[in-house]
Order: structure tokens, then C-alpha cells, then sequence
């Protein structure tokens, strides 16, 4: 062990200049410090106990060489699971209920099996004082309502959503304080119902992209009218029937994005609030305003739905947080109107193409620069960093030396803002474990910790990151 101490104390000075050090008493006691994961990506036992497939599993089956069928294995490894985030000095887990586990087939009878996995996974991290931070979708509808109805673009999921969601708070909301009702709604419905990359894997009809499924330039904003009303019943019923009670909380998650003009021409700084309006707004407007931003409603017009004054009214400040993912900048440029971007027709639609690849500008102060811009359009809300981490190819090396720097580098960044008065509640390294990503299957990794898919017990290794990680929340620069 000696060796490892040696080598995380040396990390955390090479990662501290003079000026950049920090410690975990620079922060508030209560700010929450976690690690994420999601149901699919960690669990495993897919198709155990009841479960059954949502549209994350049918992506998965052809999507960067499948699943193989355990990912992580949490589902029969949470104990192991949690004894690692205690020791790592963790006060907070955030991660994600299968609906297809706790109700399979999307509608009907809870079964038992899962909501008992649940209730041990929830009794467990209590018991090691770590906050459950729950999710109740993250890309995982029940593949049976897709089937059946058409999932997100059927007005029918929002009775189920809030049905589902309904048994989540009556069963776990006594100990869940943390409520977050959909994983990044904004990039979900680019990736799944416009560019076709993601579950549930329809896009936009255009001449550049090669998908099969999906007929309507109107589908990503079908999907994300009907999640955004599903998040706002379920909101509604926690206020109402719940929240006085369990003293809860509950919000929703958006992935953000450093944003910056790519010149400082007039058409670049116009594009960039498109860009904002377009990646933010979509999501954000509705739920602090009640209404989609004005520029989208100008450049889509007929095909954006609208908000009947009632559900205007219910969707308007639904939220006590906002969760944020947030992992780079990128340059925006303006493109002519209706010029083709790269398949997508929401970007084509507001005229603006991202420039730069993802992840490598990792740069800390974006963070900063994200939570500002929210602050300033939206308001004072609370906020937690939901996700935040370094995309590196998935290795059994455990020297991670990027991700250190990465952590470092954005954790410095919130300490920072938090010293000029933003309200940022809590942050959660994306991920606890290498799990599978949702960008790339097992071929890249986010993970402070390696799991071994040769090894049959499905060993976890930490990496330098999950040390340094350890080091900073304990307080100390030397692994005693
Ligand atoms: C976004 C998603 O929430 C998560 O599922 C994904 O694995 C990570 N960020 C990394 O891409």
C-alpha cells in the first residue's frame, strides 16, 4: 500500500500548483460529494428477477459490440459496491431506478424482486450515511411502452411516467431526499429522435444520416414536450402528496455545455444564443418561464408543440434543483439558414453547428462559466454537478493521471464559485465504476474504478483518480 500512498501524495502535488491547492474544508460540511452511475449502464441481471427490457437494452444489442450481459454486476455486488464508496469518503451516490425492473412492462403490478434490490440498495447506503441522489429515467423507458404506443412520442407515457413515479416516492421516498425525475432530456432527444446515435435510435429524415426508424423532423420536440409534462406530473404529484411529509426535494438534470463564439462576429455571438437557447432553453425555458424560448419557437415553428395555459402553469417551476452534466466547451458557429448540419435537424434548425471535438477541451473554467450563464438566465436555483469526468480509452492501466488532473482541475473550479456566491449544492465524478457508456460501450471508460470484465467475480481495481478522489475527501495528501 505504501507505494500507492507515495505515488497519490506525489499525484496531489503535481496536480496542485501553489496557488490551485485546496482541501475538503474549503467547502461547506453538508456539500455533498459523490460518484454517478445509471440503472443499465452498472446493474446487470437484465433480464433477471422479473426485469425486462427497456430501449437502452435494445440499443445495446448491436451498439459497440453489445452488452454481454453484466456490465458491472451491481445488482448482486451493491454490498461490495458500498463498502467502496464509504471508504472512499463518499456522503452521497447518485444513481438511476430501472422502471423495467420495478415495473416491468412499464405499467401494471411492482414486482417484488425489484423493489426488494431496491430497498437493500437504499437501506445499505443509509446505513453508511451516503445520500441516495435518485434518477427515474436515464435513456431506459420500458422497451414494452415504446412498443406499444411509441414511448416518449405518445401523450400516453405521461399517465405512466407519473404512475411509476408515484410508486418510487411511496415506496423509497421516506429515505430518498434527492428526486431527479429524467436524466439529460436535452440530449437525449438530439441523440435518440434527431441524429439517431441513441436509444431509442430514430432520427430526423435527412440526406446525410443513415437511420431507419424515425419519419418526422417534429419527433425530437414530440419527445421532449412529452417528457418535459411527464416531469412536471410527477413533480406535482411529490409536491402534493409527498414532499410535506418526506421533506424531499426533487428536480430534473440537463447535460450543459460551455459554449463560446467561434469569432466574435456578430452571426457567431447570434448563434451561440441559439446554441444556448437550442441546448439549454429547450428544457430550462419551459421550466422557469413555462415556455419555450422565443428563438426556437421563431425557426421551428408549427412542428414545436405548444403549452396549454394549464400544463403552462404545472410545468412552470417544477423543480427545487437542477442537476447538470457538464464535461466540455465547444465553439459555436453560425451556418447559413437551412443549410444541412451534419444530420441534425434541430441544429439546422436554429442555423448553428458545434465546432470542436468532444472532450478535448476539458477546460475547468467552463464549468464555472456554465454555472454562471444558468444562474444569470434562470435564476438562483439550487444546483448539484450531476456528472462531471474524463473520457479515456478503457485500460487495466489504473494510472489515470488525465482524469486526476481533471478532477482537480473542475473541483478547484466549483470551489471557486462557490467563493463568489453561486449555489452549486453538491458534485458527483461520472463514474463511480467503468461502466458500460453509453458512448462507447466498454471501449472507453469514465470510471475511478477499473472493473475487470476478464475476471469472473468482476474484480474492481481503483485507479490513481479513485485515490486522489479518496485523498481529497478524507482530508489528507497520504493514504494512511
Ligand atoms: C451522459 C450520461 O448521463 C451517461 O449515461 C453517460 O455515460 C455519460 N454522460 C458519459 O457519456
Amino acid at each position: 500500500m505504501l507505494w500507492k500512498a507515495l505515488l497519490a501524495a506525489l499525484i496531489s502535488l503535481l496536480a496542485a500548483s501553489a496557488t490551485d491547492t485546496y482541501s475538503r474544508d474549503d467547502f461547506p460540511p453538508n456539500f455533498l460529494f459523490g460518484a454517478a452511475t445509471s440503472a443499465f449502464q452498472v446493474e446487470g441481471a437484465e433480464d433477471e428477477d422479473g426485469r425486462t427490457p427497456s430501449i437502452f437494452d435494445t440499443f445495446a444489442q448491436t451498439a459497440y459490440g453489445g452488452y454481454g450481459n453484466k456490465s458491472c454486476d451491481q445488482y448482486h455486488k451493491y454490498e461490495e459496491d458500498l463498502a467502496l464508496m464509504a471508504k472512499m469518503g463518499l456522503n452521497a451516490y447518485r444513481f438511476s431506478i430501472s422502471w423495467s425492473r420495478l415495473i416491468p412492462d412499464g405499467r401494471g403490478p411492482v414486482n417484488p424482486k425489484g423493489m426488494e434490490y431496491y430497498n437493500n440498495l437504499i437501506n445499505e447506503l443509509i446505513n453508511h450515511d451516503i445520500q441516495p441522489h435518485v434518477t427515474l429515467h436515464h435513456s431506459d423507458l420500458p422497451q414494452a411502452l415504446e412498443d406499444e404506443y411509441g414511448g416518449w412520442l405518445s401523450r400516453k407515457v405521461v399517465r405512466d411516467f407519473k404512475t411509476y413515479a408515484d410508486v418510487c416516492f411511496r415506496e423509497f421516498g421516506d429515505r430518498v431526499k434527492y428526486w431527479t425525475t429524467m436524466n439529460e432530456p436535452n440530449i437525449f432527444v438530439i441523440e435518440g429522435y434527431d441524429e439517431g446515435f441513441l436509444p431509442p435510435q430514430r432520427c430526423s429524415p435527412s440526406p446525410i444520416n443513415n437511420c431507419s426508424k424515425g419519419n418526422s423532423t417534429a419527433e425530437p420536440y414530440i419527445a421532449a414536450h412529452n417528457i418535459l409534462l411527464s416531469h412536471a406530473a410527477a413533480a406535482s404529484l411529490y409536491r402534493k402528496k409527498y414532499q410535506d411529509k418526506q421533506h424531499g426535494i426533487i428536480g430534473i438534470n440537463i447535460l450543459t455545455f460551455g459554449l463560446l463564439p467561434l469569432t466574435n462576429t456578430t452571426e457567431d455571438l447570434d448563434a451561440t444564443e441559439r446554441a444556448k437557447d437550442l441546448l439549454m432553453g429547450w428544457i430550462l425555458n419551459p421550466i422557469v418561464f413555462g415556455d419555450y424560448p422565443d428563438t426556437m419557437k421563431k425557426n421551428v415553428g408549427s412542428r414545436l408543440p405548444s403549452f396549454t395555459k394549464t400544463e403552462s402553469n404545472l410545468v412552470k417551476g417544477s423543480v427545487d434543483f437542477l442537476g447538470i452534466n457538464y464535461y466540455y466547451t465547444s465553439y459555436i458557429k453560425n451556418i447559413p439558414q437551412n443549410h444541412q448540419v451534419k444530420g441534425s435537424s434541430t441544429f439546422t434548425d436554429v442555423a448553428v453547428e458545434i465546432v470542436g471535438t468532444m472532450f478535448n477541451a476539458t477546460m475547468p473554467g467552463g464549468l464555472l462559466k456554465v454555472v454562471d450563464l444558468l444562474e444569470q438566465s434562470y435564476g438562483n436555483l439550487p444546483l448539484y454537478i450531476h456528472e462531471n469526468g474524463q473520457l479515456t480509452p478503457r485500460s487495466s492501466s489504473l494510472d489515470d493521471w488525465p482524469r486526476v488532473k481533471y478532477l482537480h482541475g473542475h473541483i478547484k473550479a466549483v470551489l471557486d464559485g462557490l467563493r463568489n456566491g453561486t449555489n452549486v449544492k453538491g458534485y458527483f465524478v461520472w463514474s463511480l465504476l467503468d461502466v458500460y457508456e453509453l458512448l462507447g460501450g466498454y471501449e472507453i471508460s469514465f470510471g475511478l474504478y477499473y472493473v475487470d470484465l476478464n475476471d469472473q467475480n468482476l474484480r474492481r481495481q481503483p485507479k490513481l483518480s479513485a485515490e486522489w478522489y479518496s485523498n481529497f475527501l478524507h482530508g489528507r495528501t497520504i493514504d494512511s
